[in-house]
This record gives structure tokens, C-alpha cells and sequence, in this order.
């Protein structure tokens, strides 16, 4: 697979990078809730992995980025909120993702880095153990029992799941000898025979079938009635812990060891090796192993063995730096490129879909791919530059697909030799294929889109589905499906979110018909959609910004707004002042934290009164109540103070004490200035020290600063 040529970091000017770094932001965010709430991924774990190292890189080259845009970037984050109708548990220790790598010479990169951290000048131990591909779950146990189990949801808050969790034979209910509090963390999955089977049964039941044993996984974990979790085969690895007690041992592998002892499954793979070149011995040894292992795994994590050491390591703000995923290669396979469909999103995008002959993919039949925009079936990428070599796709060729994960497969690469010489260059409509509307692409936007707005049917009944999808109204009983049968049925149709509220009187009004003689309903059915329907009236600011489907403003974005303006009608009279992007209110808009221009336009752009589509947000508010959202709340003995170091620290190395100021939500600041709170001091301090004295700022040394956080 040849990867797509991306202009060097080096030779980009700063718009360029803040331009590039919005765009990436906005799609990696996408890409969170997409992943980790729906369980319905949209990009591959290699795209979104290259988008997330595309933004770091970016980040290193132009530090000033984020605090430019005003927003915190996604490489800093981990999943996204959890989804409604479970109970909601916050985790005691934050559930981390990992950082990724890829190319041996990373591995190689990682322990350099980890021994430069700690000024550690020998070798030192890791472990390697399989990189399971299902889904965390954190078990915490108090006095031997079970007391809840809990998702990652967004590292912070994850869902309660102890009922299903009760169901997997592989999670103990009850320890005999284990610390008092002890958190047990690790991956549910299902075997691939189990995966097969189930499929087998939901196509002799005529059900849906699940595309892949993660899918299967989370959806047979996250199900509101335990009794169908019960009925699915899940496993459980254990591999990491969270909250305890008492430490399980001094090392991550003795640890291990005894999580194995009190009764959990641990991984049979893990081993522990003294430095990379026997990591990567090991990644080798796993991969010839992979297809035989009876359960998907898609890399090797090696985590620092010493615990003292991973504590002083500590963490970046959503990973460990004592631990890292070195991840397999992206699956590939060929076949024939059967035709184009463009199909018409929300936002009015069309997106390219190849039709494939169908081919097995690392396991999965692939029928269809993206094929992104049409520059990528062109042969270039957004900026004009060649992508594989400047060969273009045509119906009829040989391509290359190719998935990583559970995630819509991609077509990489064109096998020419193959093409039929009478085979034409693909032409992509200017027009709409729904609507006819003009198809208009911006300067600068790689997507053509329809300029059809509401009119145009795609769009309409897109935005529908957004606005009753899980993290919108999240209507129960209310479907992409239904919103399909309703939008265009004749006798009670929906169009617009505000429909959505009339149903049930215009059910009842019509003497025929009755919604309840409809096929696939039923009086119970009806009476509970019409009942989830009145329920979701009420509705938090932030879900109600997210459920109109603006371009640019995603879940972050709409609980920023939600937060800053508090109800929905200060937020309305601010986007009808801004309508020239001038004056106090758009001032006040754009300067929010983490709302940048580009959302900010895109909001006004939405909702102005001079946008016909207006209307119908002002008929839908009028059957809905606002409820406010909850405020947000951190604190920490540092948060929010800037420290500075200067002199020779003697307990760690400067980068140590920087990350753990840090990671206690301390500024470190390079001087000493007015705004500085503190300077931490050591020996042969010089400057510094006279500034701090000079500008009254306090000053302590290295064991006074280790008392103040706590060691
Ligand atoms: S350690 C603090 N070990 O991969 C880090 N994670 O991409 C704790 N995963 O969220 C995670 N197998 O869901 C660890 N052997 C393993 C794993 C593993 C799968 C998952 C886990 C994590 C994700 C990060």
C-alpha cells in the first residue's frame, strides 16, 4: 500500500500547518465518537493513526498551535463520552489508550526515549504481550467482590456494565486473598469460532450479522438487557489494574502473574524480554502466530517492567510514556472494482463508494470501499500532489483494499497492468445524484457537495438520522430505518426534526391508517415510540447544538457553545449579531476556548435568520424544553499555577519534573515573569532565583516542591 504523499512539516508556512491542523482536529473527533460510542468506526485504525501522528507532528513543528486555535488537540484525548441509558461510573485512574508504533526503528526510538527520561544509562526490561482487539473494561472489586464494572467511555467516565459483565464466565465474581480495593482492567473479545457461530445463528434468524468479532463484542457487551449479553460467548483478558490498595507486585510481569493467581485469564503470549531487539524477536514470533490464535489481536503492547520506574514515567495527557502498541500492517487484498456509486451525506458531501466483486479481507468479505473524494480517484491528494504514483481508478479495474480492524475498507492501489484498454477515466458528477442540485466544491475543500440544502433529499434525510441518533435525541424506537419508512411515507411523514414531535397527534387525528396496523408495529411498540419521543422534549443544551448536524460543530464544540452561553437563546441572539463575523457578540463567540473561526462561521452560516432552514429550527424549538448542562469541575493542589525550574534537580531528570507538573495541571514556563506562581530551585540556580526575588515570586527547593504535590 503506498501511503499518500503529505507535504514535509519543515517546508509548511504556519497558516498552512493551522489550516491542515483544524481540518485533521475536526476529523479525528469525528473519528472518537464514531469509534468509541457508536460502535460504527469510519476510519481505520492505520488512517486515523497517521491522522493522529499527522497532528502531533504538526503540533511539535508549530508549538503555538493549539493555544492559537484555542482548543485542546485530540492527541490529547482519549475516546468520547459515554453513551446514554447506562449508569455512568467515573474511573477512580484514568482508563489511557497507547501510543502506536509501527516501523521497528520506533521500538528502538521508544526505549531510548523512556531511558533518556529516567537518565537511565543500561539496559532495562520489558514486557511483550498481544495487543487484544475487543474492548477495555475496567472490573473493580472491594473485600473480594465484584462491585461494578465500568467501560472506558472518554478515559474519565465510562458506562456500567456490571450485570453484563456478571455474565462472562471469564470474570470472577468473587476473589479469595486479593487486595481490599483492587481494579482489574482488561479486554473483552470473542473467539473467532464463537464470532462464526453467532453470525450463523443471526442469518438462520434472519437478524443482522456483526462485521467483524470486535463489532460482536461491544455490541453483545453494551446491551441494556444483560439476558442477551448472557447469550453471547464472551472472553476476558486481564492486563492492566487501576485502583489499589496494595501494590500487586514490584514488577508488570509478577503483576500479571498474580492477577493470574487470583483467577483471572491473562494473556499465555506475555513474556519478558531485556530490550528491544528481543521485543521485536517477539513481535516476529507473534505475527507468524496470528492467524492461528483462535481471536483477533492487531499488534504487541511492551510495557517497562520496573513499576517504580513506570511510576516515575508517568503519563502524557491521554497515554503512558512507559508503555507502547507496536501494531501490525494494515490487511490487504485484491480484487475487481465492479463500479462508483456516489452517495450524498449529511453535510451534502459526495462520497465515492467502490463497488468491489466481494473479496476476504484479514477475514472480513469486502463488498464495498470509500474511495474518499475525486482527486483520490484521480491519483491526487487535496493539494494537486500525485497519490500512488498519479494512476487513477477506473470501473473495471484490478484495486487493492485493504482494512485494519472493523473499519469500512479502503481501495490503496491500482494494478494498471491489468487495466482493459477501453477502460475511461472516471468522470464525477457536478450535479447532485439525488437532488440535481449544483455540486460545488470550495477552494481549498477536497469534497464537492450538493448545494441542495433541505431540498435535496439525500441531505434531509441524513440530518434526520443524526438528529435521533445516539449521541443526538437518541430516540429509542427510532432508527435510521424508520427515519428511512417515515421520510417518505405519504400518510405520516417525517421530514424535519420538528416532525418528529407532531407524530403521535397526527396519529392520532388520522381515522385511518393507525400507526399500530403498520407492519413491523404494534400497540406496545407504538405507545413506546410515541413515549421515547415525549420523553426526549427535554433535552440538554449541548445534545440539542449536536442534533442539528452543523457542519464543523461535532460533540466538543456543542458542549463549548452549551457551556459559554448556557440557553439556547443567548446562543440564538449572538448568531443573528455575528451575521457579518463582526461586532461583540461574534468577538465574544470566537474567542471561547476551543471554538475556532472555521466552527464559528459554519454556526452563524447554519443558523442565521437569513438561512431558510432557520425556520424550521426556530418550529422545532417550540416543542422542546432546554435543560442546562452540567458545569465542568478539576482541581488539583498546582492546577492552573505557573512553576518554573531552574538548577540541578537531584530525584529526577528535568523532563520527569516537568511531566509531573504537568500531569497535576501546572504550567511550566521556560522564565521567570510577573505570572509566575512558583520557582522550584536547586543547586547552582542563578538568574532565575534573582528574577524570582526581584518580582516577590516564591521560591522553594526540590523536596519542598515534592511535599507540596505529594511526592
Ligand atoms: S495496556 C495504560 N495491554 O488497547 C494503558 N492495552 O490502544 C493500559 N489493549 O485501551 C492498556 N490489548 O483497550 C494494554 N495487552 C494490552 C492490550 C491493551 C489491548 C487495548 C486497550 C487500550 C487500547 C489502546
Amino acid at each position: 500500500m503506498r501511503e499518500k504523499v503529505v507535504p514535509s512539516v519543515a517546508a509548511m508556512t504556519e497558516p498552512e500547518a493551522v489550516a491542515e491542523w483544524a481540518d485533521l482536529v475536526h476529523q479525528v473527533l469525528d473519528a472518537n465518537t464514531a469509534y468509541h460510542r457508536d460502535d460504527a468506526p469510519v476510519l481505520s485504525d492505520a488512517e486515523y493513526d497517521r491522522l493522529k501522528r499527522r497532528l502531533a507532528e504538526l503540533e511539535a513543528a508549530f508549538p503555538g498551535i493549539e493555544r492559537a486555535m484555542k482548543m485542546t488537540s485530540p492527541t490529547k484525548l482519549v475516546g468520547a463520552a459515554p453513551a446514554d441509558g447506562f449508569g455512568k461510573i467515573a474511573h477512580r485512574v484514568r482508563m489511557l489508550s497507547l501510543e502506536n508504533a509501527f516501523a521497528a526503528e520506533e521500538v528502538t526510538d521508544f526505549d531510548d526515549r523512556v531511558r533518556k527520561f529516567l537518565g537511565h544509562t543500561g539496559g532495562l526490561s520489558y514486557t511483550a504481550e498481544p495487543k487484544i482487539d475487543g474492548l477495555s473494561l475496567s472490573l473493580r472489586y472491594e473485600g473480594g467482590d465484584l462491585i461494578h464494572a465500568a467501560t472506558r467511555g472518554d478515559g474519565e467516565v465510562g458506562e456500567n456494565v456490571t450485570i453484563n459483565a456478571l455474565t462472562i464466565a471469564d470474570i470472577p465474581q468473587a476473589l479469595t486473598s486479593a487486595p481490599d480495593v483492587l481494579e482489574v482492567r482488561g479486554e473483552v473479545y470473542m473467539s473467532h469460532a464463537d464470532f462464526a457461530a453467532l453470525n450463523a445463528r443471526a442469518t438462520a434468524a434472519g437478524d443482522k450479522t456483526f462485521a467483524n468479532p470486535r463489532n460482536a463484542a461491544a455490541g453483545s457487551l453494551r446491551q441494556l438487557d444483560a439476558s442477551v449479553t448472557a447469550s453471547r460467548p464472551l472472553r476476558f483478558f486481564a492486563y492492566a489494574w487501576g485502583d489499589l490498595s496494595a501494590p500487586l507486585a514490584s514488577t508488570q510481569f509478577e503483576a500479571i502473574q498474580h492477577l493470574r493467581a487470583l483467577g483471572f485469564q491473562t494473556n499465555p503470549l506475555t513474556v519478558l524480554c531485556d530490550g528491544p531487539e528481543a521485543m521485536l524477536a517477539h513481535y516476529r514470533q507473534i505475527e507468524t502466530q496470528r492467524a492461528t490464535l483462535g481471536y483477533d489481536i492487531d499488534g504487541v503492547v511492551y510495557k517497562v517492567n520496573d513499576l517504580t520506574l513506570q511510576a516515575r514515567l508517568g503519563f502524557r495527557s491521554s497515554t503512558p510514556r512507559w508503555a507502547i502498541a507496536h501494531k501490525f500492517p494494515a490487511e490487504l487484498a485484491w480484487t475487481e472494482l465492479l463500479g462508483i456509486d456516489i452517495q450524498v451525506g449529511r453535510t451534502g458531501a459526495l462520497s465515492p463508494v467502490a463497488r468491489l466483486k466481494p473479496v476476504t479481507v484479514g477475514g472480513v468479505v469486502v463488498s464495498n470501499a470509500t474511495l474518499h473524494n475525486e482527486d483520490y480517484i484521480a491519483g491526487r491528494d487535496s493539494k494537486g500532489e500525485d497519490i500512488r504514483g498519479g494512476k487513477d481508478i477506473r470501473v473495471g479495474d484490478w484495486v487493492q483494499v485493504y482494512r485494519a480492524g472493523d473499519v469500512i475498507p479502503k481501495v490503496a492501489d491500482v494494478d494498471l497492468t491489468r487495466r482493459d484498454p477501453a477502460a475511461e477515466p472516471f468522470v464525477f458528477p457536478q450535479r447532485c445524484p439525488e437532488c440535481g442540485s449544483e455540486a460545488h466544491r470550495e477552494e481549498g475543500d477536497s469534497v464537492r457537495r450538493c448545494t441542495g440544502g433541505l431540498i435535496c433529499p439525500a441531505q434531509a434525510v441524513e440530518r434526520l438520522k443524526h438528529f435521533v441518533s445516539r449521541s443526538a435525541f437518541d430516540i429509542e424506537g427510532l432508527g435510521a430505518k424508520q427515519v428511512e419508512m417515515f421520510f417518505r411515507d405519504a400518510t405520516l411523514p417525517v421530514k424535519t426534526p420538528a416532525d418528529v414531535f407532531t407524530l403521535a397527534a397526527r396519529d392520532a387525528a388520522s381515522p385511518l391508517q393507525k400507526l399500530k396496523n403498520w407492519d413491523g408495529f404494534g400497540e406496545t411498540s407504538v405507545t413506546k415510540l410515541f413515549a421515547a419521543i415525549e420523553a426526549k422534549r427535554s433535552i440538554p443544551l449541548d445534545r440539542l447544538i449536536f442534533s442539528l448536524g452543523i457542519r464543523h460543530i461535532g460533540e466538543t464544540s456543542s458542549t463549548l457553545l452549551a457551556r459559554h452561553y448556557g440557553g439556547w437563546d443567548r446562543l440564538i441572539k449572538t448568531i443573528d449579531a455575528s451575521h457579518n463575523y463582526t461586532g461583540p457578540e461574534w468577538e465574544e463567540l470566537t474567542a471561547i476556548d476551543g471554538i475556532g473561526e472555521v466552527s464559528a462561521r459554519a454556526l452563524v452560516d447554519a443558523l442565521h435568520s437569513y438561512n431558510a432552514e432557520r425556520a424550521e429550527v426556530d418550529r422545532l424549538m417550540k416543542f422542546l424544553t432546554i435543560l442546562p448542562i452540567k458545569a465542568a469541575a478539576t482541581e488539583s493542589p498546582v492546577a492552573g499555577k505557573t512553576v518554573v525550574f531552574t538548577g540541578t534537580l537531584e530525584k529526577m531528570t528535568r523532563a520527569e519534573a516537568k511531566a509531573r507538573a504537568e500531569a497535576l495541571g501546572a504550567k511550566v514556563a521556560g522564565s521567570v515573569s510577573a505570572k509566575t506562581d512558583l520557582l522550584i530551585a536547586g543547586p547552582g540556580a542563578g538568574s532565575k532565583a534573582k528574577d524570582a526575588e526581584r518580582l516577590g515570586v516564591r521560591m522553594i527547593d526540590e523536596d519542598a516542591w515534592l511535599a507540596l504535590i505529594g511526592g
